[in-house]
């Protein structure tokens, strides 16, 4: 009988035990530690490597390659200098091919060191793509991007449309030594060479930083107080340029144009303090570079050049631009 009581006792002692396990479970939302039936690996490994990681235009390359790599179930490593350095960018590189990656997208180097960095990284087996910035005498496969002369012509030539009498230009550039801010000025600076009212009279570099682009803009309007003209090469540029022009309440009498469409660049252009902005599609950089990357990786021909849309904004235009961009800049 006794054990009989101990048996019937111990079932229900179990039984409760197991209903407390079951529920308990439900309720916290435990999770057995194994994959769900529904994940599967990535296809492929590539590497997005930047000129700047934190800068607002990059990240809009990133978002685009982001989408891109759920869309086609490719795992995107984004990297890059902190500030942007050649040293730092060419030691992401090597350390980016050493992780033996299925492709790496790049933006190409200064043209000295572009083809030996990125010929290094092909000869590993690694296909290259350069966005943003071509390497066009390297092994790189194909480049996705502005076609960066170009892209300064269109600059030159709004330049020449909305100016009459003299103009003296300053030029505030991201980086001498880049190769598509080289390429922006060579471009504008034929746009105006037959142009006699139209001169360049002082360049210098803001290292891609706002604070510098304001730095440079003051000292070469204190060395030449003749420029009623600035034209700003890269994304923060021409955001530094008008904060010195506001400071001494001069963004009535100086015409500027600037690259990109950030949305402080956007208000800029909306509020009158920036004549003319060349949009660039970074969004579509990231998004088409991770798209060509597979077709590369599965055998399909693929052209060299693949420039995105390139064209100039004024403040008549936005009107008609009152949309979301892809890369999700609400445009005011
Ligand atoms: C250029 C990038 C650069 C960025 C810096 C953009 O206009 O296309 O190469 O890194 O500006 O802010």
């Amino acid at each position: 009988m006794a054990r009989w009581i101990y048996g019937v006792g111990g079932f229900l002692v179990i039984l409760s035990f197991s209903f407390f396990l079951f529920y308990s479970v439900r309720a916290f939302n435990i999770t057995p530690d194994r994959p769900s039936a529904s994940y599967t690996a990535p296809d492929y490994r590539f590497v997005l490597v930047t000129e700047e990681v934190d800068n607002d235009y990059w990240r809009l390359v990133e978002k685009g390659a982001r989408e891109a790599a759920t869309k086609y179930n490719v795992s995107l490593e984004y990297t890059g200098p902190k500030q942007a350095n050649l040293e730092e960018h060419i030691k992401t590189i090597e350390m980016a091919a050493a992780s033996k990656p299925d492709g790496i997208m790049a933006q190409g180097l200064n043209q000295d060191v572009s083809a030996t960095i990125i010929n290094r990284v092909t000869e590993k087996g690694i296909p290259f793509l350069t966005v943003d910035t071509d390497a066009p005498d390297s092994k790189r496969v194909a480049y996705v991007g502005t076609d960066n002369y170009y892209a300064g012509f269109l600059a030159g030539q709004a330049l020449l449309k909305d100016t009459n009498d003299e103009v003296k230009v300053g030029i505030i550039t991201g980086r001498f030594d880049s190769a598509n801010q080289k390429l922006r000025v060579e471009g504008f600076k034929d746009a105006i060479k037959y142009s006699d009212r139209v001169d360049v009279v002082a360049i210098d570099a803001s290292q891609i930083t706002r604070i510098q682009a304001a730095e440079k803009t003051y000292e070469m309007i204190k060395a030449h107080p003749e420029i009623n003209a600035f034209y700003g090469t890269s994304a923060l540029d021409a955001i530094g340029i008008v904060q010195v022009l506001e400071s001494i309440g001069m963004t009535d009498q100086v015409y500027v144009i600037g690259f990109d469409v950030l949305p402080e660049t956007m208000q800029l252009l909306k509020d009158g303090k920036l004549e003319a902005t060349v949009e660039q599609k970074p969004y579509e950089m990231g998004y088409n570079a991770v798209e060509l990357m597979i077709q590369i990786i599965e055998g399909e021909d693929v052209s060299t050049y693949h420039h995105t849309v390139t064209e100039v904004l004024r403040k008549k235009d936005l009107k008609q631009l009152e949309r979301t961009t892809p890369g999700g800049i609400k445009l005011p």
